[in-house]
């Protein structure tokens, strides 16, 4: 990696700064707080942001709400870019705002930690260094001015401990603590799955002897499964044959129903015939006297019945009119004697009431007189006509009184002669019937006899039959009770069966983690005897390897910046060891420039030594640092032109007061303050 640009704007001492860094050793010289390390400052802020504990304050320029920064660099020739701000709320608390990377013309809007990552990928710093990041960088590219002398000041144990986190030897502890912790694990493990394991022989000898059990049990079985199947057979033979027994049963049964039905029907045909005999009997001595009928006289005689009939009806009319005509004769002669009467009593006319005379009243009474003995003739004719008609009718009513009495006679005759038909057909009928009923009967009586026949065949039946369900009975409570033996023995067995699996389960487990205990016994071993010392020797070699490597690098950075007379050592806390001649000096007694000089050699041997290990890094090509020479004689700053060459980096930066170190760089770039620093001049 190098630096191409920065552009800052409103960090510390810079309201906006834009600064080019050329490849090669650049010089940045200006006078005290013109603001040179403030460069520095917001090169590391532009790569890594706000560092933990670091005050926003720190870098955002008094009096401002917020920053700018910008950074072009180059990596394996890849253009990158990165920008961050920095903001201050109304609170007054500094906290980073956005973070943009561009990489090859690629926008990025990254979060805080995600633009770190970033960098760090970049950078190819080791994953491990993530969270000490800075800590690389710091003892590779840019140590801040006043934290130059601190390492080699430092009490023995810090340095170690800071060294070990850099080199990355810590990660020996923490596998020797990881490896502890592994050990109490597998330990706690050995001994859960060794109490687990127990008494497995135990369970083996008890699976033995159930496995002895199933194999009796299991023979039993089978044995038993034998005996019912024979069973089964008898038991079926038995079946059958009871079926059999059962079928001569029902229809011995039946014959004796049908039996009964046929004695029945022959009871009735039996009662039948007597009673139809009876009848028979009965019937024949109705028709015992033969009656005679002629249907012609019976029709003369309602013709002459008729005949007279209406004879007396008409003499009847001729009754009734002759009668009225009487009544109206009587009736007639009734006024002119009323008439009489009157004429006769009265002595004047009502009309003309002239007086009525005598003659005029016996001629009166002899007209009338003459008048009644014309009706009285009339009505004396009528009355011997009236009575020759009574003679008539009484003769009529004789005539036909007679006729009725013969009409009854000849109709009972008919009615009795039609009976005796009627009887004679049905005695003629009732004789077939009988014929019929009597061989029925005969028929029935034969049938009767062949089923009573039949039944007596089946006497025995029902014995036999007792027998049989008897038999039946036996074996089938014999073949219940071998059902029931079977199936308690079945059950056994498939208990046997479940817990010889479960045995067998256990011996399995218990073997598997006695395997376990034995493997975890191994690597416990291992690691107690082999592991752990391998790492501890591995940590030494390593340190000692490291020690001795940047022991020399240190002794020669330091032999090219001091005279001959003194040289160093590092002992094995990596403290610097100064000796003059054989004899040591303590570094606080060392003259301010010789301090200078052992902690500018301390820290590029330093920065050797990481480089050389963690190869893959892309700051190798950069170095930075801020006031190297403070305090150093002019000889020893002559001696900075042959550490530049020597040190062969790509790009060098460097602050420095002393004017003679512009002679030694490529560029110089001048820094001035007023209000605000800006560049005085930027030349090559
Ligand atoms: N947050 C800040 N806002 C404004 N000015 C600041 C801020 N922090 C520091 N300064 C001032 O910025 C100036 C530049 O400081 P810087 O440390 O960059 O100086 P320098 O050039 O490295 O000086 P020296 O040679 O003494 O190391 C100083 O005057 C310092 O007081
Ligand atoms: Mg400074």
């Amino acid at each position: 990696m190098i630096f191409k640009s920065l552009k800052l704007k409103n960090i510390r001492s810079y309201e906006n700064l834009e600064i080019e860094f050329p490849k090669g050793s650049v010089l940045l010289s200006g006078d005290i707080g013109s603001g040179k390390t403030s460069i520095l400052l917001g090169l590391q802020f532009a790569l890594f942001g706000l560092q933990p504990g670091q005050k926003g304050a720190s870098i955002l320029r008094q009096g401002e709400d917020n920053a700018y920064v910008q950074l072009e660099l180059e990596v394996e020739g890849q253009l990158i870019t990165l920008q961050r701000t920095i903001k201050k709320s109304k609170s007054g608390s500094i906290t980073q705002d956005s973070n943009i990377i561009t990489i090859d013309s690629v926008i990025k809007n990254l979060s805080t930690s995600e633009m770190k990552n970033q960098v760090i990928n970049l950078l190819k710093y080791p994953k491990e260094f993530v969270k000490k990041s800075n800590l690389l960088y710091k003892f590779t590219v840019y140590t801040p001015q006043e934290e130059m002398k601190s390492i080699v000041q430092e009490r023995p144990e810090v340095r170690l401990d800071t060294l070990r986190h850099i080199f990355g030897i810590d990660r020996y502890k923490r596998i020797k603590e990881n490896s502890q912790i592994l050990f109490q694990k597998i330990k706690e493990q050995v001994k859960i799955k060794e109490i687990l394991a127990s008494e497995l022989n135990l369970i083996k000898e008890k699976f033995n002897s159930e496995n002895e059990k199933k194999i009796i049990l299991t023979r039993e079985t089978n044995n038993l499964n034998i005996e019912y199947q024979n069973l089964m057979l008898s038991k079926q033979k038995s079946e059958n044959q009871l079926l059999d027994s059962q079928k001569i049963l029902d229809e011995k049964q039946y014959l004796k129903s049908e039996l009964g039905k046929l004695e029945v029907l022959l009871q009735g045909k039996k009662d039948l015939e007597s009673r139809m005999k009876k009848e028979v009997i009965l019937m024949q001595k109705q028709i015992h006297e033969e009656t005679t009928f002629s249907q012609e006289r019976l029709d003369s005689v309602l013709e002459f019945l008729n005949k007279h009939k209406k004879i007396l009806e008409e003499k009847n009319a001729n009754f009734l009119k002759i009668t009225s005509q009487i009544s109206v004769l009587d009736s007639k002669k009734e006024r002119p004697l009323e008439l009489k009467n009157k004429i006769v009593s009265l002595e004047n006319c009502p009309t003309c009431l002239q007086k009525v005379g005598q003659d005029h009243k016996c001629r009166i009474e002899k007209q009338t007189q003459y008048d009644i003995e014309e009706i009285d003739r009339e009505l004396e004719q009528k009355i011997n006509q009236k009575e020759v008609l009574i003679k008539e009718i009484e003769v009529e009513k004789n005539l036909i009184k007679g006729y009725e009495v013969d009409k009854t006679t000849f109709q009972q005759d008919k009615i009795r002669f039609e009976h005796q038909r009627t009887i004679l057909t049905k005695i003629k009928s009732d004789a077939f019937v009988l014929d019929r009923t009597s061989n029925e009967i005969k028929e029935l009586n034969i049938k009767i006899q062949q089923t009573k026949d039949k039944i007596e065949i089946f006497s025995k039946s029902q014995e036999e039959f007792n027998k049989i369900k008897k038999d039946f009975k036996e074996i089938n409570e014999i073949s219940r009770t071998k059902e029931l033996t079977i199936a308690t023995k079945t059950k056994e067995l498939e208990l046997l069966k479940i817990k010889l699996k479960e045995l067998s389960e256990e011996i399995q487990k218990k073997e598997k983690i006695r395997e376990q205990v034995n493997k975890l016994r191994t690597l416990q071993d291992w690691m107690q005897e082999k592991f752990i010392t391998m790492i501890n020797l591995t940590e030494k070699n390593v340190m000692a390897k490291l020690r001795n490597e940047f022991s020399k690098i240190f002794s020669e950075w330091f032999s090219a910046l001091v005279s001959d007379s003194l040289s160093v050592r590092l002992d094995e806390d990596f403290t610097p060891i100064i000796t003059n001649q054989d004899y040591e000096i303590e570094y606080d007694f060392l003259s301010g420039g010789e301090r200078t000089a052992t902690a500018l050699a301390y820290r590029l041997a330093l920065n050797q030594v990481l480089n050389s290990i963690l190869s893959q890094i892309k700051t190798k090509d950069i170095l930075i640092l801020d006031e190297p020479t403070d305090g150093f004689a002019t000889e020893q700053i002559d001696k900075m032109r042959d550490i530049f060459e020597q040190l062969k980096a790509e790009q060098i930066i460097l602050v420095s007061h002393e004017e003679k170190i512009e002679g030694f760089v490529d560029h110089v770039i001048k820094i001035q303050k007023d209000t605000t620093s800006k560049i005085d001049n930027q030349n090559s």
